[in-house]
């Protein structure tokens, strides 16, 4: 056997063992977080966004879900709205889950559309408490850095003013604009449905400002598909599961760290065989 053609095999290896082993889906790191309810259709609310089951449910006025996925967004004069159901909500003392327009640096919309990802909060406030969100939304807004807008009642007012066209109040009851409402009892002042996910920015979520978070990609819990209707195709692929009552962190995660190391190796060696 000659050396190029060693070297040749050895390379082929190497380039399947990074592509392969250490796959883009289980995608990790640290993130800015922020606030947003703005009534308009999500952005993953349109059809061919990512390769999922079905695009982000929109609902409209009366919060019925839309069956057409052609509508366009209220925000645009449109009729399709942001559906009240997609607000965050507490599983315990540590754990919430919910919805997110998102961001992830070096990607765009097509790789995060419906997958679902595990913040684990960083910032003092908020530390040891944990959201899974899906991301039903993109935030284009801020490119710099990797950022969940975490997607809650009155949390965050913009100058389209479709929440208050959906449901025939002032735009005020929603708070200002860049900050929604000011305090907890201004929750009430909202429509019935929105007022749950208003008051869990107070009470679990704290009302922090900006909380910083590790996040990774895990498998979505059916919580929140049934919620959105939207699954990714390469939701199976995914190594992490999100925190559940099962003890089953970190098995199938570790899987891909060691295999980078393999396939560094066999690069290294491609390297020194081209030399
Ligand atoms: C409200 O949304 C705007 C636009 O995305 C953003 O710049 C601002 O930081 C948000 N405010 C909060 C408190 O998250
Ligand atoms: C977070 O968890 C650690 C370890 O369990 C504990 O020592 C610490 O007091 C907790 N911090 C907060 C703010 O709850
Ligand atoms: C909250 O629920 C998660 C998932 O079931 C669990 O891992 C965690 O220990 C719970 N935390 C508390 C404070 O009960």
């Amino acid at each position: 056997m000659t050396l190029p053609y060693l070297r040749n095999i050895l390379f082929l290896f190497s380039v399947f063992l990074t592509s392969v082993l250490t796959s883009d889906v289980d995608v990790s790191g640290t993130a800015v977080t922020t606030r947003f309810w703005d009534c308009c259709k999500p952005s993953c609310s349109w059809k061919a966004k990512a390769d999922f089951t079905q695009p982000v449910q929109t609902c409209d006025k009366d919060q019925q879900p839309l069956t057409d996925f052609n509508a366009g967004t209220a925000c645009n004069g449109g009729d399709a709205y942001q559906c009240s159901n997609q607000q965050p909500w507490v599983v315990n003392d540590t754990l919430s889950y919910g919805f997110a327009g998102i961001y992830i640096t070096g990607h765009v919309e097509d790789f995060w559309c419906c997958a679902c990802y595990q913040l684990d909060f960083t910032s003092d406030d908020l530390k040891n408490k944990s959201m899974i969100v899906q991301a039903s939304n993109t935030a284009y807004d801020i490119t710099t850095t990797n950022r969940f807008s975490l997607a809650m009642p009155g949390g965050n007012t913009t100058t389209h003013d479709a929440c208050a066209e959906q449901f025939g109040v002032q735009q005020s009851v929603f708070g200002t604009d860049g900050s929604g409402v000011s305090s907890i009892d201004d929750c009430g002042n909202l429509p019935e449905s929105l007022q749950a996910g208003c008051r869990w920015r107070f009470d679990w979520f704290k009302d922090a400002l900006y909380p910083s978070a590790n996040f990774k990609r895990v498998t979505c819990p059916t919580e929140l598909t049934q919620i959105t209707g939207c699954t990714r195709d390469d939701d199976k692929k995914v190594s992490s599961q999100p925190i559940t009552g099962g003890d089953n962190k970190g098995s199938a995660a570790n899987v891909s760290p060691a295999s980078s190391v393999v396939g560094s190796v066999a690069m290294i060696i491609a390297g020194l065989l081209a030399v």
